[in-house]
């Protein structure tokens, strides 16, 4: 039996022993690895793996600029060779984190996938979020199993909607935010005001770290604050496919002033003085607190600032901390074992018809072969065939996993978003916000005879939680109803059940636009759903539930009944039923 792993020799994709084969048609790739067991790692090895973590999100508003300073990140962590630029990728191949088809038509990245690398003796986790705004629940829960943030702008465009949003999600975990200001090759907002901006509208404060170092308002380097220096870089003139060659360089240096010019220099210097006189000062104490954020400038399509930024975010970014769990407070170095599912994602490769739960690690290392418990239902879950990502690719893990990493499980069916998995004891770890959907429709076939396929894609999609799955009763069986957070998850839904389950299926709205599972005596609940603008439903466990046509006739139901009870997310009696 070999051990696989060995220190800061981690793969960044794919093993050495790796074959790739092509999924004819979806120019994806799965990798097949020869499998070597992993051993079990000593308490201070434990300790020292856990210690080089970081797992991270990025959050943004859609077109900031994530997909691109991704695949840079990747770049500079070794897992890809060459960064394509967004256009060549949006035509000819398709960016790593996407890997659904219809990610690649829209352009837009839907579901969040993860991906790992190793740079500078940091094992990176990087859990990609998807950007558009329907998607917010994905992301929301990737946020729950992440450590830190990157906070990405666009340098015209400073704080989105999108962006507040998922901020607001990072401060109530208090995650750690770094901001990185994106798109500073070309000229933006003056970036004293925008940080301003930040400020104003986040309520966090805001200090540089790094500062754009312009000539005729083109970006050349970047001022590293803590350096007191210059970062000059060049031009690959490969439209940022490489790494540029930085040059660190002193403000009163020649080699400065030969690429600025003299005026060019004067301003900088007063830029910098203006900094040390009217900007915020770091307070690093603040930023593990989640209360300041570190702000880098640069370009993620030039690369120019990226690797310092990396270098201070690293530097910064907290390894996997100590959780609350319904046992107490768990470490991360803590043995046995735990885990909690953020996500769950059915057909990822559409040869294998199999459904991976993502298992963000909370504590120990995941024990191959070991019997875990699943909190919510209690059931015994042998803990098997561990599965690595690299977006689309996915590999036999070969490392050993521990706190801070995600591992994704092939599951039959019994993991849902929210499960804790956990070796030895009953811990339940909270948290995995699940929204309650604004859309709702009916779903018909035009096809009778698919309607089994289309039972078991919707079931399994709903178990992926892009969509809710509920049941109207009528006298000609249950009537499947999909209710979703944003209505492009119903586009999604459609297009997944033609391509993955070949069910023709159509929509037909349903004019509601909230639902609360409701406890308590069932003439109540009957009495409340009777009346204009509801309709009473079951969700897939036959758990009863109102959909309601809008907030003041939930309000107003609220009120009226006091025998029941509403509920934003399904009561646990009737999960464990
Ligand atoms: P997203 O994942 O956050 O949605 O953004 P993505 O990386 O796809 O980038 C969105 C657009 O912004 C792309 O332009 C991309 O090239 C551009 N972009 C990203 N980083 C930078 C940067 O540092 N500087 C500049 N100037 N542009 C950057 P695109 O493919 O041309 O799309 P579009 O602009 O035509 O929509």
């Amino acid at each position: 039996m070999g051990a696989s792993y060995s220190g800061s020799a981690f793969r960044a994709a794919a093993a050495p022993t790796a074959t790739a084969i092509t999924a004819p048609g979806r120019g994806s790739s799965l990798t097949l690895t020869t499998f070597t067991e992993p051993v079990a790692l000593t308490d201070a090895a434990l300790a020292d793996e856990i210690g080089r973590r970081r797992t991270f999100a990025i959050i943004s508003h859609p077109d900031a600029g994530k997909t691109t300073l991704t695949e840079k990140l990747l770049l500079y962590g070794g897992a890809i060779r060459s960064a394509g630029s967004v256009k060549s990728r949006r035509s000819d191949r398709h960016a790593t984190s996407d890997w659904l088809e219809m990610e690649q038509e829209r352009g837009i990245s839907i579901t969040a996938s993860v991906l790992h690398f190793d740079y500078q003796g940091f094992r990176i986790n990087l859990l990609d979020t998807p950007g558009h705004q329907d998607f917010s629940e994905d992301t929301y829960r990737a946020l729950t199993a992440a450590d830190s943030a990157i906070m990405l702008l666009d340098n015209r465009k400073g704080v989105e909607t999108q962006t507040r949003k998922l901020f607001s999600v990072c401060r109530k975990r208090r995650l750690p935010i770094h901001t990185f200001v994106n798109k500073c090759d070309r000229v933006g907002e003056d970036p004293l005001g925008l940080l301003d901006d930040v400020q104003v509208e986040l309520g966090i404060d805001c200090f540089v770290s790094t500062w754009p170092v312009r000539r005729d308002g083109r970006l050349v380097g970047v001022y590293d604050r803590e350096r007191a220096k210059i970062w000059l870089y060049s031009d690959m003139g490969d439209h940022g496919k490489s790494r540029p060659d930085a040059t660190l360089v002193d403000l009163e240096s020649d080699e400065l002033e030969a690429v600025i010019g003299t005026e060019s220099v004067e301003r900088l210097a007063e830029e910098i003085d203006l900094l040390e006189i009217a900007g915020t000062e770091a307070d690093y104490e603040a930023v593990a607190r989640g209360e300041a954020s570190p702000v880098c400038f640069g370009s993620a399509l030039t690369n120019f600032g990226v690797d310092i930024f990396l270098e201070r975010f690293l530097a910064l970014a907290p390894p996997p901390t100590a959780r609350e769990s319904t046992d107490g407070v768990v470490e991360p170095a803590e043995h046995p074992f735990s885990g909690f599912v953020f996500k769950v994602q059915a057909n990822m490769d559409p040869r294998h018809r199999d459904r991976v739960a993502f298992v963000r690690v909370c504590s120990g290392e995941f024990d191959e072969g070991a019997e875990a418990i699943v909190s919510r239902t209690g059931q015994k879950l042998r803990l098997a065939q561990p599965q690595e990502f690299m977006a689309r690719e996915r590999v036999h893990a070969e490392s050993n996993a521990v706190a801070g990493d995600v591992v994704g499980l092939l599951d039959r069916g019994s993991l849902r978003v929210g499960d804790t998995v956990a070796v030895g004891r009953p811990v339940e770890y909270p948290g995995v916000p699940r929204f309650s959907p604004e859309h709702f429709a009916q779903i018909h076939i035009e096809d009778a005879l698919r309607r089994k396929h289309l039972d078991r894609g919707l079931r399994h999609l709903a178990e992926e939680g892009t969509i809710l799955l509920l049941f109207a009763p009528s006298i000609t069986g249950p009537i499947p109803i999909v209710g979703a957070v944003g209505s492009l998850q119903f586009d999604v839904l459609l297009d997944r059940l033609e391509r993955e389950y070949s069910v023709s299926a159509r929509l037909e709205r349903l004019p509601f636009h909230c639902a609360r599972w409701v406890t308590g005596p069932d003439k109540a609940i009957d009495k409340i759903a009777n009346a204009y603008g509801r309709r009473r439903v079951v969700d897939a466990d036959g758990a009863a539930l109102i959909l309601f046509d809008n907030e003041w006739t939930l309000r107003r139901s609220m009120e009226q009944e006091e025998d029941l009870t509403f509920h934003d997310v399904q009561p646990r009696k009737a999960a464990d039923a």
